[in-house]
């Protein structure tokens, strides 16, 4: 018998798999959007608009749904009208958290929301609560959103937008006990029932309003926060980075042991845990579960790589990575009755990114691969599963080999995903339907030949998705064997 079962219960599906899960940062912080996403139209580099074609074409692909812009810590210095209009005349400013180099605001409030359209993704605008005031804010929402000829919407149509944006998101400062204002969470509640209150779009319209929330196990803050102010918000967004050992040595990007490898899939599987706590103090304020809770950034964050600007937060990805990825996607599956979105840090350069560029070449990352397995998830149906498996043990680090979930699908294909955290071990899993049949499997496989593969520009395809064809089916059973560290979708019709 096989060491591991998965029951897929078919019959008792639990609320849908937000898209929005698939969420991606993009902050003004070193090449993430200067040269990762912008380069200008003047640039030899091929654009559309100034964005870069290639890095268009490629989040394009993965049906990126929501974009979360311009910080992070940006956020809270970030003032708006430093960034639209004449590019040449724009605002040059040193960006404090980030390397201390010159922001030139090339991109601003009408380059972000222009590019959310072209990908098709709500934008997602973080306000700045912590070096602002709040008139400036409700200007901004009004500049973005006013449908009237008022001053600010000339404005915005003198400088090439007449139609208003839909604005999906705003975020209520960020890291309010942190580079948001250091702010203990009674003075940030009230902060934020307050800024909340200038937070308006035209009428018939809705913009969720997301407050900063918690980080990590920092469950004071939530509890403070839904005490004080859940009804000024729509959504509260907690922050967990997976970092292999701790903030002044955090571990290499590549080149790590097996230690490490089992250490990060370890600490990640801690996003379980906040999720779960975070959301049982939501239950207390709001049963009905109004409020959403989001993961607002997540994602590996490890040491930067050799050689790149301090403070630029460059970092490889491998496939160590992509298991991440899979992983918290298995886990937001267990929690979509309360979370309902997510953004992985971040989209292009920086900590756990899709796409890494240099110059004209863009590459596409393990990550980036584990996002496309997925999305055939977003707006599914979660169907629960129960997992019977052993332990993977590598020194004090121990998890279990098999992670899963599963869907049905918009389109109604149901979607099992399996992950096995053994780098050395293929695992025989016999996966069984609970209420429903299907006639056919195919599947597709991300894995590599060592813990730490990745793409580099010179080698792109070293960790790419293939066609996985082991899996057999009788009607309500799956037989296959999972290779040893390896991510595999599976799609039953
Ligand atoms: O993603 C990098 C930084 O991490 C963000 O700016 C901040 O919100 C968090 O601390």
């Amino acid at each position: 018998m096989a060491r591991t079962q998965v029951t897929v219960h078919a019959d008792t599906p639990a609320p849908i798999f937000d898209k929005r899960l698939f969420g991606q940062f993009a902050e003004h912080l070193g090449t993430g959007i200067e040269d990762g996403i912008w380069v200008g139209k003047d640039s030899a580099i091929p654009n559309t608009e100034g964005y870069r074609t290639d890095v268009l074409e490629a989040l394009k692909a993965l049906k990126v749904p929501v974009v979360r812009w311009p910080g992070g810590c940006f956020a809270d210095e970030y003032h708006w009208r430093e960034a639209i209009g004449n590019p040449a005349s724009r605002k040059v400013k040193i960006n404090t958290h980030w390397g201390y180099v010159a922001e030139n605001n090339a991109f601003g409030t009408h380059e972000f929301l222009n590019f959310a359209e072209r990908l098709g993704a709500q934008p997602y605008v973080s306000g700045n609560i912590g070096s602002a005031p709040p008139y400036e804010m409700a200007e901004w929402v009004e500049y973005m959103t006013s449908p009237i000829g008022s001053s600010l919407a000339k404005e915005r149509a003198a400088n090439g937008r007449d139609k208003p944006w839909k604005l999906a998101m705003f975020g209520l400062g960020n890291e309010l006990w942190g580079c948001g204002g250091n702010m203990l969470p009674e003075y940030a509640a009230n902060l934020t029932r307050r800024y909340a209150t200038f937070v308006k779009v035209p009428a018939g319209e809705h913009v969720m309003k997301i407050a900063s929330g918690a980080n990590d196990a920092d469950y004071n803050w939530t509890e403070v926060m839904m005490k004080m102010a859940a009804g000024s918000f729509d959504g509260i967004g907690v922050h967990y980075y997976t970092i292999p050992y701790d903030w002044s040595h955090k571990g290499a990007a590549i080149g790590f042991d097996e230690d490490q490898w089992a250490r990060t899939l370890a600490k990640t599987l801690h996003m379980d845990e906040l999720v779960t706590r975070h959301a049982a103090i939501m239950d207390k304020y709001d049963p009905k579960k109004r409020v959403a809770l989001l993961v607002d950034e997540w994602g590996t964050w490890y040491d930067q790589d050799p050689g790149t600007h301090p403070g630029f937060l460059r970092q490889q990805n491998s496939l160590r990575d992509a298991m991440v990825a899979s992983l918290n996607f298995d886990i937001f599956a267990r929690h979509t009755d309360r979370l309902r979105g997510a953004n992985i840090a971040q989209m292009v350069n920086v900590l756990q990114a899709m796409l890494l560029t240099d110059g004209p070449r863009m590459v596409k990352t393990p990550t980036y691969y584990a996002f496309d397995l997925y999305k055939g998830f977003m707006d599914g149906a979660v169907l629960p599963v129960d997992i019977r498996t052993h332990d993977y043990t590598k020194n004090e680090w121990s998890l279990k080999a098999i992670s899963s979930s599963a869907v049905k699908g918009t389109d109604g294909v149901m979607r099992i995903a399996l992950t096995n955290v053994d780098p050395d071990t293929a695992e025989p899993v016999v996966v069984t339907l609970d209420g429903a049949h299907a006639k056919s499997v195919t599947g597709r496989i991300l894995t590599a030949s060592t813990i730490d593969a990745h793409n580099t520009f010179d080698a792109p395809s070293a960790v790419v998705p293939a066609a996985f064809k082991g899996a057999k089916i009788t009607a309500d059973t799956i037989t296959l064997t999972m290779p040893a560290k390896s991510i595999v979708m599976l799609e039953l019709r």
